[in-house]
């Protein structure tokens, strides 16, 4: 494990960058939005490729608006009319796609600055306390995520804890691109999500309150497929979902042989293919993120959630802990059967 200094808030606060290591698998966390900044491993070649977008100044971290590789919360995606009703109270927070809410509102988790728990040779432990009102939402928060690498993986455990009842839907926003970060489009890497149901969104991409069977439509991803010319920003409902990790999707590069599979103890996972990265600023080391140079596969309780009694509930009673854990998993295939 490596620490050094990345760069300095405004008001001066320092932002430490942390770089883990397991075998032969690096990776890079900045304290600001406690965002994922490089995640290096070998190809089937054994040369090193760097998946993960980037930046190389927190400048240019505070000035994108596309949640890169950032920590998202209280609530990850949308709030449909940026209000909900909790033990018979309405709740109105930052409407900052207007009318609606996205990823936690105007300075979500993804603009802070993360305190440091622990570091170790292969596990980051980051906290955030997140005071009650904060972007609308009650309850002192207190948030707790480690990433450890291990096992030719990647694993995040998120944990939580309020003094009031409130909304807790954690994620990480990380942006994929198993081909290496500067390699331009995805269009040639496949796809697999196993889950069989997925939830339709209106045009503001809010859920529309259906749960609906994939089979038939351009959402049946269960079979591994490239993107070819579509785009995805949608959520799937994981399958027989209890709690326990399963697996909720699968990537592939056939350019550098790399697989990752993502697993999740949450009910849902977005599939975004970077539709609106465009207007990116430059990337590490000048690299260029065009739309479609990336994808973010993001575990989550659905979109909207707080608004849709049906949808399984992200409400965090008072005093109960928070948990959840995705585990992003690398391997190294010559092609997929
Ligand atoms: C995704 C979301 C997209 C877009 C993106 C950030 O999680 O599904 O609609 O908001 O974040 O640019």
């Amino acid at each position: 494990m490596t620490e050094k200094l990345f760069g300095k808030m405004p008001d001066g606060t320092p932002v430490e960058e942390y770089t883990l290591r397991d075998g032969e698998l690096s990776c890079g966390v900045i304290t600001y939005g406690g965002a994922l900044r490089s995640l290096v491993l070998p190809d089937r070649a054994g040369k090193p490729v760097d998946i993960l977008l980037g930046f190389d100044t927190l400048e240019d971290y505070q000035r994108q608006d596309k949640y890169i590789g950032a920590l998202i919360g209280r609530y990850a995606n949308r709030i449909g009319g940026s209000r909900f009703v909790l033990e018979g109270q309405e709740y109105r927070l930052a409407a900052n796609e207007s009318p609606n809410h996205l990823h936690g509102g105007v300075t979500g988790f993804d603009k802070q600055v993360w305190g440091v728990e622990s570091a170790l040779e292969n596990t980051l432990t980051l906290t955030l306390q997140s005071p009650d009102g904060q972007e609308g939402y009650p309850g002192n928060l207190e948030v707790t995520v480690t990433y450890t690498l291990g096992d030719s993986a990647l694993s995040i455990d998120y944990r939580a804890v309020s003094d009031r009842t409130t909304l807790c839907n954690l994620t990480n926003h990380a942006y994929w691109n198993l081909s290496g970060h500067n390699s331009g489009d995805i269009r040639e890497q496949q796809f697999r999500l196993p889950n069989s149901r997925y939830t339709p969104v209106d045009a503001g991409a809010i859920p529309t309150g259906t749960i609906d069977p994939v089979e038939g439509t351009p959402m049946d991803l269960r079979q591994l497929q490239a993107l070819g010319k579509r785009e995805y920003d949608h959520n799937w409902a994981i399958d027989n979902w209890d709690g326990t990790l399963r697996l909720a999707a699968q990537a592939f590069s056939p350019g550098t042989g790399i697989d990752m599979e993502v697993l999740t103890t949450l009910p849902g996972i977005q599939f975004y293919t970077g539709n609106f990265l465009d207007g990116c600023p430059k990337g590490k080391g000048g690299a260029v993120y065009p739309r479609h140079g990336a994808f973010c596969l993001e575990t989550q309780y659905y979109p909207n959630s707080p608004n849709i009694p049906d949808f399984p509930s992200a409400v965090l009673p008072a005093g109960e802990v928070w948990r959840s854990k995705t585990v992003y998993r690398f391997g190294k295939r010559d092609h997929h059967d």
